[in-house]
């Protein structure tokens, strides 16, 4: 195998994810194009930091793409206002090192804990700030080359983005907007401040997305269901949008969980559609 070539080897994705569930895949991890030519040459899924799905116990059958070290930019990044990072920079460390270079634009992202391409592949975000705030362009792999797309042609809206089918971010331009460490630090502290109530156990953050101008987790604690429980998975007592692993749940016991929620709050005249993406089932 040439060197920088990427090859498969096996894992559980229940390694790969915040939730910690989710059985056996080939997970290839890439450092180059030349990987991502090897690793796309049959049939693949990408994953980022694994922090918004639930995989199945039974694993996928697909390969699953990881980009690996090369694409991770969080060391390089030189307090510029416009940059090209790549799709495996940790968001948590980007926004730190953000606020230490005195620049805005990423501060509402505080305690998401995705990497850049999943970020972008989510548009993920808050109440104070999303990832289409700073995005301007990426740099998409896509049937073997790359290219380079307009965030505006992403269809970017309330955690949702339009990619080419198959597509994987590489890298991403952002714009920053020149600010002061101090106040940076004063709006994450507002964004810390209105999360401080959400939970730290294995979760994949919140299951559903929000219905139109509601709290998804205000209307589950208004319907009684914290606390649910389906073996080891458990609706937060914090967060009603919270699903837990307590430990050693598996997919299905989520999945059933999440589906009777879903059903609870039907039945209440609430539809509520999931955030997290499914793989296997
Ligand atoms: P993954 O979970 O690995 O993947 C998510 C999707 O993106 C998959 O469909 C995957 O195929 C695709 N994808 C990943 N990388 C790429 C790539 N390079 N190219 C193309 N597609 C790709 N989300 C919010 O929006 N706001 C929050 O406040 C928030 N809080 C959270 C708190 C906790 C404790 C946790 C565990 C999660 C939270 N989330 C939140 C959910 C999650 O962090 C986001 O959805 C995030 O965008 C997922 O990124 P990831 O890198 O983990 O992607
Ligand atoms: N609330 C309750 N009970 C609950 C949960 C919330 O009464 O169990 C109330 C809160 O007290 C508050 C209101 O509902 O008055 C809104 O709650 P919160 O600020 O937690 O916001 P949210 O709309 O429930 C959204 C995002 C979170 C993000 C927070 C913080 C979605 C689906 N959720 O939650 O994103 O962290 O805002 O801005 O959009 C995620 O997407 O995974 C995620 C965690």
């Amino acid at each position: 195998m040439p060197e920088g070539v990427a090859a498969g080897r096996a894992v559980l994705l229940a390694d790969y994810t915040t939730l910690k569930v989710g059985g056996p895949a080939e997970l290839w991890e890439v450092e180059d194009v030349a990987g991502l030519r090897a690793a796309t040459d049959a049939p693949y899924r990408v994953i980022g930091g694994g922090s918004n799905l639930l995989v199945s116990d039974a694993g996928v059958p697909e390969r699953v793409v990881r980009l690996g070290r090369a694409f991770n930019d969080v060391r390089a990044f030189d307090g510029g206002t416009d940059v090209w990072l790549g799709a495996a920079t940790p968001l948590p460390g980007l926004v730190r090192r953000a606020q230490k270079a005195g620049l805005s634009g990423l501060e509402g992202l505080l305690g998401v804990p995705a990497v850049l391409g999943g970020a972008i592949a989510m548009n993920a975000g808050t109440r104070f700030g999303e990832m289409s705030d700073t995005l301007q362009e990426v740099e998409l792999f896509v049937d073997g080359s790359l290219e380079r797309v307009p965030a505006s042609d992403l269809g970017l809206s309330y955690r949702h983005a339009e990619l080419p089918a198959g597509a994987i971010v590489t890298r991403a331009r952002l714009r920053l907007t020149p600010s002061t460490p101090e106040a940076v630090q004063a709006y994450m502290d507002k964004v810390d401040a209105a999360r401080k109530g959400q939970p730290h156990v294995k979760s994949a953050g919140c299951a559903f997305k929000n219905p139109p101008g509601e709290s998804a987790g205000r209307l589950i604690d208004l319907a009684g269901l914290k606390g649910r429980r389906v073996g080891a998975a458990m609706v937060a007592h914090e967060h009603g949008n919270f699903v837990l692993n307590l430990g050693g749940a598996s997919a299905a016991d989520v999945l059933a969980l999440v589906e009777e929620v879903r059903a609870e709050m039907r039945s209440r005249g609430v539809e509520l559609e999931l955030e997290w993406r499914l793989w296997g089932f």
